[in-house]
C-alpha cells in the first residue's frame, strides 16, 4: 500500500515566543519537524506533505533543505486540524493509497509504531493512534465501546465522566486517503471551540459503517513541545535516548549526561568519551577513538584509534586518519589529518593537508585568508613544524622537511629542507645585568623623589 504523509505544521507556537516558527525549533541541532519526518520517512512515502502556516516560508525554505521530495501546502488560516489536514487534498488528488497523519511538534513517534499503525489499517479503515496518560490534562479522550473506538471527544466538550477516561488522542492518524478527504469534508465547527476537529472522523466513520480502531504506543512518544521549557526536555529525551543507544553499542560515556549528541552522530565500539563533549552534527567517529574532554565537533570524521582533545575543535570538513593525534586548543576545519600525524598544541590548521606522521608543533598557523580568498597549504608526509611556524597558504612544506620555530613560510620547502625565516640573533655579554642594575637604581630615585 503506498503511503502519504501529512504533516501538521500550521499551528502559531505562541508559547515558543519566538520569531522562528515552532517546527524549526532544534532538537539535538535537527528541526523537531526533521525528526518527525525521519519516522515517517521509514514508512518509504511515496508523498511527504506538510502543512504550514505561521512562518510558512520559512518553513518552505527548511523543508527543501530537509527533503527535496517533501511538498509544503498553505494552510492560511488555523481553522482546526480536519482544516489543516483538507490543505492536502488537491495535492493528493487522485492518491489511491493511505495517508497518514503527523505533527510536526510531536517529535518522537516512533518508526515501530508508525509501523504498527499501518498494519492495524489491514484490519481497520481508520486507526487512530491513542496513549494511557499519566496526568490526561486537556488531551482529547478516547471513547470505547468494548474493543472499539466509539469517537474522540476533546477535553473542552467533553463531560466530567468523559473527563475521567485516561485513554488519550495522540492526534497521529492512519486511514484510506479517499475515506479520510471524504469524511473531512463532512466535519462541522459547532463545538467549544469554533474548530474543525480531525478528532471527528471518528464518529463520521463509525456512522457510515467504516472501521475504527486504537492503536497504542508509550507516552513518552506523543510528547508535544509547546513552550522553551518543553523543548529542552523533549531535547533532554532525545539526549537520554541517545546516549543509551549507544552504550549499548559499546561505546563508553564516562559521565553521559555530560555529553551532548546531535541527530545523527555515530560512534563505534570501543571509543571512550570523557565528559563534557558536545557532539554537533554530522559527526562520525569509529572506533577504538578518544574523545577527551570538552572538545566541540561538526561536520568532521574521525577514524580508528585517532585522539581529539582535551579542548579540541573540529569544524566541518575536519578528516582525521588513523591514529592521529589533535591535541589541546587546536582547530582544525576543512583539512585532512593523515594517519599518525600530530597537531598537540594551540593550532589553527585550515584549508589544509598533513601528511603521515607529520608533527606540527605549538602555536602552528596555516594562514589560510587573505581577506578575500582562502588558500591551501600542504604539509609533507614525516615533515616537522617548528613551534610558531606561520604558514603562509598557498604553500607547500615537502616531506621530511623541517621549518625552524617561529619561521613564517611564505615560499614552497623541498622535500628534505629546512626552513629558517625569522629575524637572526645576537647576544650581548654582560648587559643583561647592566641593564636590571640601571633600571633599579632608576626605580629608586623615583621612590625617593615622591616621598
Ligand atoms: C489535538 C487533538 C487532541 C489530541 C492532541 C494531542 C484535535 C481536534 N485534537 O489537540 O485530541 O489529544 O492534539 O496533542 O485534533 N494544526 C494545524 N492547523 C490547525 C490546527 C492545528 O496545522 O488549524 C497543527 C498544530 O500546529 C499542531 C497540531 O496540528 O502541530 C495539533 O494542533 P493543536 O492545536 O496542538 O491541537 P490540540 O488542541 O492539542
Ligand atoms: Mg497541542
Amino acid at each position: 500500500m503506498s503511503i502519504a504523509l501529512v504533516i501538521l505544521a500550521a499551528g502559531k507556537g505562541t508559547r515558543m515566543n519566538s520569531d522562528l516558527p515552532k517546527v524549526l525549533h532544534p532538537i539535538a541541532y535537527a528541526p523537531m519537524l526533521e525528526h518527525a519526518m525521519a519516522a515517517g520517512r521509514a514508512l518509504e512515502p511515496e508523498r511527504t506533505i506538510i502543512v504550514a502556516g505561521h512562518g510558512a516560508e520559512a518553513v518552505r525554505e527548511a523543508v527543501a533543505g530537509l527533503d527535496e521530495t517533501a511538498e509544503v501546502v498553505l494552510q492560511e488560516e488555523q481553522l482546526g486540524t480536519a482544516h489543516a489536514v483538507d490543505q492536502a487534498r488537491a495535492a493528493l488528488e487522485g492518491f489511491a493509497g493511505d495517508v497518514i497523519v503527523l505533527y510536526g511538534d510531536t517529535p518522537f513517534v516512533s518508526a515501530g509504531t508508525l509501523e504498527r499503525m499501518v498494519d492495524a489499517r489491514q484490519r481497520a479503515d481508520l486507526v487512530i493512534l491513542g496513549f494511557q496518560a499519566a496526568d490526561p490534562g486537556r488531551y482529547g479522550r478516547l471513547v470505547m465501546d468494548g474493543d472499539s473506538l466509539e469517537r474522540i471527544v476533546e477535553f473542552k466538550d467533553a463531560s466530567e465522566a468523559e473527563r475521567a477516561i485516561t485513554f488519550c488522542n495522540s492526534g497521529l492518524m492512519a486511514g484510506k486517503a479517499s475515506v479520510v478527504f471524504d469524511l473531512i469534508a463532512k466535519v462541522g465547527n459547532e463545538n467549544a471551540s469554533g474548530e474543525y476537529y480531525l478528532t471527528d472522523l471518528v464518529e463520521l466513520a463509525r456512522h457510515e459503517d467504516f472501521k475504527v480502531t486504537a492503536v497504542y504506543c508509550d507516552e513518552a512518544e506523543t510528547l508535544g513541545v509547546n513552550s522553551r521549557a518543553e523543548l529542552a526536555q523533549a531535547d533532554a529525551l532525545f539526549q537520554a535516548r541517545a546516549r543509551a543507544e549507544l552504550m549499548e553499542l559499546g561505546v563508553t560515556l564516562m559521565v553521559p549526561e555530560t555529553v551532548y549528541l546531535a541527530f545523527d552522530t555515530v560512534i563505534g565500539r570501543d571509543t571512550v568519551i570523557e565528559p563534557n563533549v558536545v557532539f554537533g552534527p554530522g559527526v562520525t567517529v569509529e572506533s577504538g577513538a578518544l574523545i577527551r574532554s570538552f572538545s566541540y565537533m561538526e561536520g568532521c570524521h574521525i577514524s580508528r584509534g585517532a585522539q581529539v582533545g582535551p579542548f579540541a575543535r573540529l569544524r566541518p570538513g575536519a578528516e582525521l586518519a588513523e591514529n592521529t593525534r589533535i591535541g589541546n586548543f587546536v582547530e582544525i576545519k576543512n583539512s585532512e589529518i593523515a594517519e599518525g600525524a600530530k597537531v598537540n598544541h594551540l593550532s589553527y590548521i585550515g584549508d589544509a593537508f598533513v601528511g603521515e606522521a607529520a608533527n606540527i608543533g605549538a602555536g602552528t598557523i596555516t594562514c589560510n585568508y587573505d581577506g578575500v580568498l582562502k588558500h591551501r597549504t600542504e604539509i609533507g608526509a614525516r615533515a616537522f613544524i617548528g613551534s610558531n611556524t606561520m604558514l603562509v597558504a598557498p604553500v607547500r612544506v615537502g616531506s621530511e622537511s623541517m621549518t625552524a620555530s617561529g619561521t613564517v613560510v611564505t615560499k614552497n620547502v623541498e622535500d628534505g629542507d629546512l626552513a629558517i625565516g625569522r629575524a637572526g640573533q645576537t647576544n650581548k655579554p654582560g648587559h643583561a645585568r647592566k641593564l636590571m642594575d640601571m633600571l633599579r637604581a632608576k626605580k629608586a630615585r623615583l621612590k625617593k623623589g615622591t616621598k
